[in-house]
């Protein structure tokens, strides 16, 4: 884990209040492993008190990083109003990330709306290793998904949206069961209601689904006890232990 001040590269908004922030990162392009996170200061001062996590979203061979974050709050306000040439605050890599078994021989990435951000970086790590990989991105509306032309070209896409402005109409939970079958292996990152409806899925039961965990987090390096989840092996620190958990591990 590394503390470095970078400069930002670029800054837009590539879907309503959802920026795609580049930074020059290489300290952490270095080491940096699919579904870690950075925690980013998000303003001059100490004020706000508190870093963002967010999760790296992709990086570069040329050492730059790429994050992924909806502008929702004060601190993520801030940093949407970011330009080139100005410098931010990171603390990263942090947490676990995801892990690809060695028998898997397929991979299904569910992203549910902004829960694509860890996953591009995935998607493009598996296809480089050989990994056939299907992005299922689910969205409000077609102009709440994320751009394709942003997607890595050789994965299989699917979409669903809940108003059947784009894809398959519904929410993207519906879709699994469709696509599972040839699928060895299941990563997934969105909201918690995404998590509890594919808990209860029968098509999902004995395949190994690892999923991100979103959560507030104060210090981000498992020291304040903020960030506590509940699981079948006690509590757990979503920045420490976390965030990425096995589906069947975590108690909702
Ligand atoms: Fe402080 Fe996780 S955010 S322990």
């Amino acid at each position: 884990m590394k503390q470095v001040t970078v400069p930002v590269i670029s800054n837009a908004e590539i879907i309503p209040q959802v920026h795609l922030l580049s930074l020059e990162a290489p300290e952490i392009v270095a080491v940096a492993h699919p579904g870690q996170f950075v925690m980013v200061r998000c303003g001059e001062s100490h004020d706000p008190l508190l870093r963002r996590p967010l999760s790296i979203h992709r990086v570069t061979e040329t050492g730059q990083i790429a994050l992924l974050f909806g502008a929702v709050g004060r601190g993520t306000w801030w940093l949407s109003h970011c330009r080139k040439g100005d410098h931010l605050d990171l603390l990263g890599p942090l947490g676990n990330g995801f892990s690809i078994q060695p028998i898997s021989r397929s991979l299904l990435l569910v992203a549910g709306g902004i829960g694509i951000a860890p996953l591009v970086f995935l998607a493009e790590n598996a296809l480089s290793a050989g990994y056939p990989v299907t992005l299922l991105m689910g969205a409000q509306s077609a102009s709440s998904l994320y751009p394709r032309s942003l997607l890595p070209s050789h994965a299989k896409v699917a979409m669903t949206t809940e108003d059947g402005s784009e894809g398959r109409l519904g929410m993207v939970t519906d879709a699994i069961d469709d696509l599972v079958e040839q699928i060895d292996q299941v990563f997934a990152c969105g909201p918690v209601s995404m998590y509890r409806s594919m808990a209860t899925k029968e098509c999902l039961a004995g395949k190994p689904v690892q999923i991100s965990l979103e959560m507030m987090m104060g210090c981000g390096l498992g020291a304040c006890y903020g960030c506590v989840t509940r699981t079948k092996r006690g509590p757990r620190q979503v920045c420490h232990d976390g965030p990425v958990f096995e589906l069947g591990e975590i108690l909702w």
